[in-house]
């Protein structure tokens, strides 16, 4: 019932803590596969380690983007999840994909939605922007994916205070802390108001 399919192109440090949070109890699931954008990056030594089956998809090897765009459906329903969880994907997700998972595909976001979201604002650019406009404030959200990028509906944020003298560098650690603390949470009581939507 509570079966996950992960979405990544790089270290793969959230699919971790996720994988952490179901074997210590806290996150009632199962991964049942790692789709990812990229061959040889960290997320695929996680899934290697924990004997979880890897896809590497990216448009390149397919002659259209609609080929593309279908293999990955094919996989995702092939392996038939309850929620497609991206963490650290690069790509856009295919809005055949969105469409068939509709309200069921989550992403993280590494700065306080709406701000510091949508095309180029990716990995240590958005610490970087957030940096250069002395923002006080910054953290992560956790939204349903929409065919917008970075604009469908928040589902939860968390803030942290800037330090105008640390490095972005330092600040996406400090970012990347707390989406490993709520990513989890957020999956967790995402799941139980699936499965019951009365509540
Ligand atoms: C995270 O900062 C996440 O918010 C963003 O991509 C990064 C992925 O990091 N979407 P990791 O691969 O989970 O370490």
């Amino acid at each position: 019932m509570n079966e996950l399919v992960i979405f990544a192109s790089g270290s793969g440090s959230n699919f971790r803590s996720i994988i952490n949070h179901i074997k210590n109890g806290y996150l009632n699931a199962r991964v049942l596969g790692l789709i990812t954008s990229k061959p040889e990056i960290g997320a695929i030594d996680i899934a290697r380690e924990h004997g979880i089956p890897f896809y590497v998809l990216s448009a390149k090897q397919f002659d259209s983007y609609d080929a593309y765009e279908l293999a990955i459906l094919n996989q995702c329903l092939e392996l038939n999840p309850r929620l497609i969880i991206c963490a650290g994907y690069l790509r856009k997700i295919p809005p055949k994909l969105i469409h068939s998972f509709q309200n069921r595909i989550l992403n993280i976001h590494p700065s306080l939605l709406p701000k510091f979201g949508g095309h180029g604002y990716y990995g240590i650019h958005v610490h970087n922007s957030v940096l250069e406009s002395n923002e006080t404030y910054t953290g992560c959200t956790i939204h349903i994916v929409s065919e917008e990028y970075d604009k469908g509906p928040i589902l939860a944020q968390k803030q942290i205070v800037v330090n105008k003298y640390e490095s972005a560098e330092q600040l996406a650690k400090r970012v990347l802390k707390v989406e490993h603390q709520l990513y989890p949470k957020i999956i967790a009581s995402y799941l139980k108001q699936l499965n019951s939507p009365s509540e």
